[in-house]
C-alpha cells in the first residue's frame, strides 16, 4: 500500500488536483490523505462549481481520508506516522514561501516538513506567473531541502486536443515522480 498525501492550496488550477484525486483513488494499492486549505476550497468553488465534499462524493471513499487543516492533532503531523510522498497541487506562492521557512502553522505546512525532514519525496506544483526573486529564491531553496518543483507546464508533443488532455500532461508527470504511472500516462515515445 502506498500513502500519499495530497494537498490542495488557493492556486489557480484546482482542476489539477482533482485529475491527480480521481486517478490515485482508482488504485486500490493506493490510499491518499487530503488535506485543503480554506482558499484552496474557495477557488475550487470559483473554478468548478463545487466544494470538496461534492467532488468527494463522486469517489471512491475507501481509500480516501480527508483532514481538517487546522488539525494538527492529525496523526499526518507526525513523522511517525508511514507515509510515502506528498504532493502539493496547485502549490501558491504563500504556501511554498511558508514551507521553504520552515513553518508549521497549519496541516499542510507542517506535512511538508515533516515530508522533507524524513526524506520523503515533496512534489510541489507550484502554480504563479511571473515568478519574483522571491517565488525563485524559496523554489531553490526547496529544492536544495530535497522537494521536487514541478509547475504545470503543458506539453504539446502529445497533441492535446482538450483542456483534459492539457491537466493530464501535468498529472502524468506528477505520478511519474510519485513512481505511481498508470496506463493513461503519455510519454514522448
Ligand atoms: C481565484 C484565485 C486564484 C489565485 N491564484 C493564485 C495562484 O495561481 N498562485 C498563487 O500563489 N496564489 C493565488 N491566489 C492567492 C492565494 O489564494 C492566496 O495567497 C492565499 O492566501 C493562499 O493561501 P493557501 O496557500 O493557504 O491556500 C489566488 C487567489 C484567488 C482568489
Amino acid at each position: 500500500m502506498k500513502r500519499i498525501i495530497v494537498a490542495v492550496t488557493g492556486a489557480t488550477g484546482s482542476v489539477y488536483a482533482l485529475h491527480l484525486l480521481q486517478r490515485l483513488c482508482q488504485r486500490e494499492e493506493v490510499f491518499v490523505h487530503l488535506v485543503v486549505s480554506p482558499w484552496g476550497e474557495r477557488v475550487m468553488v470559483e473554478e468548478t462549481g463545487k466544494t470538496v465534499s461534492e467532488w468527494l462524493s463522486a469517489l471512491p471513499s475507501d481509500n480516501l481520508r480527508l483532514h481538517e487543516h487546522t488539525d494538527l492533532y492529525s496523526p499526518l503531523a507526525s513523522g511517525s506516522y508511514p507515509i510515502d510522498a506528498m504532493v502539493v497541487i496547485p502549490c501558491t506562492m504563500g504556501s511554498l514561501g511558508s514551507i521553504a521557512c520552515g513553518l508549521s502553522a497549519n496541516l499542510i505546512e507542517r506535512c511538508a516538513g515533516v515530508t522533507l525532514k524524513e526524506r520523503r519525496p515533496l512534489i510541489l506544483v507550484a502554480r504563479e506567473t511571473p515568478l519574483s526573486s522571491i517565488h525563485l529564491q524559496n523554489m531553490l531553496t526547496l529544492s536544495n531541502a530535497g522537494a521536487t518543483i514541478l509547475p504545470p507546464v503543458p506539453t504539446f508533443y502529445c497533441h492535446p486536443k482538450t483542456v483534459d488532455d492539457i491537466v493530464d500532461s501535468t498529472v502524468d508527470r506528477v505520478l511519474d515522480s510519485l513512481r505511481l504511472a498508470d496506463t493513461k500516462t503519455k510519454r514522448w515515445e
